[in-house]
């Protein structure tokens, strides 16, 4: 099989890259080189989110992740957090609500404590996550997300349930339960750190970190980050045929 964008590479899956999650980085740089406000990066981050969905989702990926505010981004002036928070607001009200009533095959879920988020953006989540679930894409985007909080959180949750402290058990109470594990982490902007992104739940996921500036992200950039992945060898820690004694 083969898969492919409008105008794109054509690409030969065999199957196992059903899941990708990015650490969408670079905003700031983006605007602080054309001499703008690091909000005006966020605004522009923003407005491609749509364009890398559709991109992924004719490629027959059926699960994307996006970072779009850690727990550690409550550090940064208000200005810039006040303007994330409402760019995140108008693009659920604007953009998610009506993709969601159009495109049967979507849907978002949203990782990380909705509580500490302005009550106006809460409930537009909660709104969202309830106009439906299990579609044949998903969208999850983390905000006010923590790796190590939300596994602090997990294990918590199976303590309380008198379970036992199993991985099955674990895995079952994250945010991200019931939805697979990323096979392919992107990370864009230039650095190499994993930020405290789904620590438990990259285990074995491949990594390709590109120094393409959020905003520029694209077609070009999700082709080479494709053809990358197709050309790692994913053992999940056991050997090929090829390497039996
Ligand atoms: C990292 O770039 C980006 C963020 C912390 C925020 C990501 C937010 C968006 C893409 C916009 C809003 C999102 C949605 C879902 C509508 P940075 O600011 O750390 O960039 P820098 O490393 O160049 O400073």
């Amino acid at each position: 099989m083969t898969l492919g964008a409008k105008g794109g590479e054509k690409i030969k899956a065999d199957g196992s890259l059903r899941s990708v999650a990015i650490i969408m980085d670079g905003n700031g740089r983006w605007a602080k080189k054309r001499l703008l406000p690091r909000t005006a990066g966020h605004k522009k981050g923003a407005g491609i989110i749509e364009n890398v969905l559709n991109i992924f989702k004719e490629k027959g990926i059926n699960c994307v992740t996006l970072y779009a505010f850690s727990t550690e981004n409550w550090k940064r002036p208000k200005i810039e957090v006040d303007t994330i928070m409402n760019l995140i607001y108008k693009y659920l009200d604007e953009v998610v609500i009506k993709r969601i009533k159009e495109d049967e095959n979507f849907c978002m879920r949203f990782l990380g404590d909705k509580n500490a988020l302005p009550e106006k953006l809460r409930d537009k989540c909660i709104e969202v996550e309830e106009m439906a679930k299990d579609r044949a894409f998903v969208c999850n985007l983390a905000l006010n997300y923590g790796g190590r909080d939300e596994i602090v959180r997990a294990a918590a949750a199976v303590a309380e349930k008198g379970l036992p402290m199993t991985e099955e058990n674990i895995s079952a109470h994250l945010y991200t339960a019931g939805t697979p594990e990323p096979d392919l982490i992107i990370r864009t902007g230039g650095n190499y750190r994993i930020s405290n992104f789904l620590l438990w739940q990259s285990a074995y996921s491949e990594y390709v970190f590109i120094d393409t500036l959020w905003p520029d992200f694209g077609l070009k950039d999700i082709d080479f980050c494709i053809k990358e992945f197709y050309s790692r060898k994913r053992r999940f820690g056991g050997l090929d045929k090829e390497d039996d004694l």
